[in-house]
């Protein structure tokens, strides 16, 4: 199959289980259900899920690994809603739409933002509870990558980086954080559920590391060059909110050359995990090309 075929097919089963296994909008009380739903239905790239459903079948997994790839969507439209709030990124677009507290309100985004959070976690011990031991990793993989010490530290540096100087260990901190850890986590928890080896949990480390931090220089870099239609989120609002970027603190010419060498290294990371690992080769060339 070819990798576009493969992604899309992998993308539509993450749609079809978000519909699913979300709460019908109208449960009571329906706004919060109906925003939850707003963020998650946007669109998006479902990168996140997409690699976690990648990973598992990379390693022949036998489970269902769809309830896990909605678990860490939930996460990450969690932390773009509250992304977007005005006392953090103050951003009106999200996924070619209006971002959740423009759609709605403030407290309900924040409260949804909440809901999602919460829901990943009630989605991995329900959906999981006859493997307990799968369960409890899942758990563990994620609430760590979602936590204070990762993607929430990354986004304290982020917001303090906007008025303290930022050097480029601290931005690199930053990109790991609150960018790496969910994406190193897809892939650590397509593994876990298909019961890889400690040596394969390691190496999906440190190739999430890798794609996650070229996916965000990439990010940097598409904020400064691209445009709010192709992108569906606004664009220069980085240096609007004085953030320190790969752009702000590299230039884009060695941000660019960094994606080049987190894509390399990524590859033969790739190469070392073996087996069929085609797709996922495709896929970081894909992240490195990416326009939007
Ligand atoms: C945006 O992530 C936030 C970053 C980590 C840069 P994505 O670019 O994956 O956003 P969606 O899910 O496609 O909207
Ligand atoms: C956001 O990074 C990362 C998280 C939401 C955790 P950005 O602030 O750069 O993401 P965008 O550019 O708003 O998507
Ligand atoms: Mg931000
Ligand atoms: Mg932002
Ligand atoms: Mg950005």
């Amino acid at each position: 199959m070819s990798f576009q075929k493969q992604f899309d097919h992998y993308r539509q089963a993450t749609e079809t289980a978000i519909e699913s296994m979300l709460p019908p909008a109208a449960t009571r009380p329906a706004r919060i259900h109906q925003a939850m739903r707003y963020s998650m239905e946007a669109g998006g790239k479902r990168l996140r899920p997409v690699l976690l459903l990648a990973s598992h079948a990379w390693l022949k997994g036998k489970n269902d690994a769809t309830a896990a790839a909605v678990a860490i969507e939930c996460i990450h439209t969690y932390s773009l809603i509250h992304d977007d709030l005005p006392s953090l990124d103050n951003s009106d677009l999200r996924r070619g739409h209006p971002t959740c507290h423009k759609a709605f309100d403030e407290s309900t985004a924040l409260l949804a933002g909440d809901a999602l959070l919460t829901y990943a976690f009630l989605l991995l011990g329900t959906r999981y509870a006859a493997q307990p031991d799968i369960a409890q990793q899942l758990v563990s993989i994620l609430a760590r990558a979602a936590g204070s010490q990762e993607l929430i530290g990354g986004q304290m540096e982020d917001i303090l980086c906007e008025t303290e100087p930022c050097t480029k260990e601290r931005l690199a901190f930053i990109h790991t954080n609150k960018t790496a850890a969910l994406l190193t986590a897809s892939i650590q928890m397509g593994f876990v559920l298909a019961n890889a080896t400690a040596e394969q949990l390691i190496r999906a480390k440190q190739l999430g590391q890798h794609i996650g931090l070229s996916f965000q220089i990439v990010d940097d870099i598409l904020d400064a060059t691209s445009d709010a239609q192709t992108l569906g989120k606004p664009v220069a609002q980085d240096q609007q909110n004085n953030k320190a970027t790969a752009v702000s603190l590299y230039g884009i010419d060695a941000a660019k050359q960094a994606v080049a060498k987190h894509t390399d290294a990524a590859i033969i990371l790739c190469e070392k995990i073996g087996c069929d690992n085609g797709f996922m080769i495709d896929f970081i060339r894909y992240l490195e090309n990416r326009i939007a």
